[in-house]
């Protein structure tokens, strides 16, 4: 008998571990298509017909919702995922057409510029495909996008210049006329105290995740401008971000036991403080430097309450399968056509959260070590650890492995989710209906195709 349950066990073992590695297995086949496909999906709404060249559709809708506009923040987002690729690329006549993508761009960022805006400077926050100015009420500024176009934009200068493309750089990108990078540096280093309206477009106040690409935008800014000599601007960042850092230390609720998205702001009930932006923040505002890091026991227990708020949140998470879907904040009311319906998960904010597991993993491996505190344990528990207050791990420690490998694969379980939801032919829209997992809001957003790449490229780094 003994021998029987014996091999049962090492059988059910088995079929286990098939399980697994079909459904893994699997998952990289999915990730390899996906990305394949997202990023075809990406470039086709890159200048599509009767746009302006450079322009970078928020989605090809163009009613309800209608989202054909050049949205600075998506478009400088996206067009990061552009420069990454352009780096990488191999083939020629892929480089040299993406570097025509980006040349586009830097063309139509100067014309975005150079426009006169309803908010009076770089805080524009979207335009018209042709790249007039778009005159209808908006929440304006928004201070994220010149912060993020910058940043894009001064990783491609650094790419030329280690290619000895110097004269190029300064040339069409960093100079002492109209430079494309140094005037959103200078709107940036003048008008980060201002208040302006956050990434989600309803709240006007100081935002974590403007404040957080903001400082990133300076400190980058700062070291192309030292490597050009422009030593005086180049002071002037640091200075700036510097300050900044003292500015985002605020957003921690020690009450809350998370980093809220918002301080002296409000019109909007956001009770929880919970907000994904923080997550998107950290993707786009970290540097890794060691300022506010992934393994920070802050950000870890703001991730912990997040997910458990969404978890309860959204039914199809409840549908027995693995990855959480994720929205904006609890609250959302705006359902992809109308902003008092129904919040949904979003794409990009489930994909987000995918790419957190994954850097938090390697920023722990870096670090080698992890100490369980009060604050941490909640996220902890959540992987599957049974943690103690003061226990600690290093790398090379059975646990520590472990825990590296948990937060990997609960990474992955957030694509997972993604996939449940994707629709035919993987393609993906801004929101993922709550009930039914049916994708919902503007289709083809290329913010959700960007954000799914980036995530397969930090899980790629494993
Ligand atoms: C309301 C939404 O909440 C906001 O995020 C969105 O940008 C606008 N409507 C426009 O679609
Ligand atoms: C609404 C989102 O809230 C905002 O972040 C985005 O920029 C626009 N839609 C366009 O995609």
């Amino acid at each position: 008998m003994k021998q029987l349950i014996f091999f049962f066990s090492i059988i059910c073992l088995l079929v286990q571990a098939s399980v697994e590695a079909a459904r893994y297995g699997e998952l990289d086949q999915w990730l390899n298509e996906q990305s394949h496909l997202s990023f075809n999906r990406l470039r086709e709404n890159i200048s599509p017909p009767g746009t302006a060249p450079g322009v970078v559709v928020a989605s090809p809708s163009k009613s309800n919702p209608d989202y054909f506009y050049h949205w600075v923040r998506d478009a400088g987002l996206v067009l990061d995922v552009i420069v990454n690729r352009y780096k990488a690329a191999t083939d020629s006549g892929l480089k040299g057409h993406l570097e025509g993508t980006v040349w586009n761009f830097v063309d139509f960022s100067i014309r975005n510029q150079s426009t006169p805006n309803p908010s009076g400077g770089a805080g524009e926050p979207k335009f018209h495909v042709d790249g007039s100015a778009y005159l209808g009420s908006w929440g304006r500024p928004q201070n994220d996008g010149p912060a993020i176009r910058a940043t894009t934009l001064i990783h491609f200068a650094n790419n030329l210049l280690s290619q000895g493309k110097e004269t190029l750089v300064r040339e069409r990108l960093y100079h002492s006329g109209h430079s494309v990078i140094k005037f959103d540096l200078e709107y940036v280093s003048h008008n980060w105290r201002n208040r302006g309206f956050d990434l989600w477009e309803e709240v006007y106040g100081h935002h974590f995740y403007t404040q957080m690409v903001q400082r990133r935008a300076l400190i980058e800014g700062g070291r192309l401008a030292q490597r050009l000599g422009d030593t005086g601007a180049s002071q002037w960042y640091f200075s700036q971000a510097k300050e900044l850092e003292y500015q985002l230390s605020r957003y921690w609720d020690p009450g809350k036991g998370v980093f809220v998205p918002t301080i002296e702001g409000g019109g909007k009930d956001k009770h929880s403080g919970l907000d994904s932006a923080i997550v998107l923040a950290l993707h786009h505002g970290s540097l890794n430097d060691g300022f506010i890091p992934y393994t920070d026991d802050r950000v870890l227990s703001t991730v912990a309450h997040q997910e458990k708020e969404f978890f309860q949140k959204y039914p199809i998470n409840r549908d027995g399968n693995p990855g959480i879907a994720i929205g904006r904040y609890p609250e959302d009311r705006y359902d992809g056509y109308s902003s008092n319906g129904e919040g949904n998960p979003w794409v990009l904010c489930t994909a987000a959260f995918a790419e957190f597991y994954y850097r938090l993993a390697r920023n722990l491996e870096q670090q080698g070590k992890l100490r369980f505190t009060p604050l941490n344990i909640p996220f902890f528990r959540a992987l599957g650890v049974q943690p103690k207050a003061g226990q600690t791990f290093v790398r090379g420690d059975r646990i520590f492995d472990q825990i590296l490998e948990s937060t990997i694969e609960k990474g992955d379980h957030f694509l997972l989710r993604i996939r449940r939801h994707a629709d035919v032919g993987g393609r993906l829209a801004e929101q993922i209906n709550r009930h039914s997992g049916f994708m919902q809001g503007a289709r083809d957003l290329t913010w959700s195709y960007a954000s799914l790449i980036t995530a397969i490229e930090h899980r790629r780094k494993w």
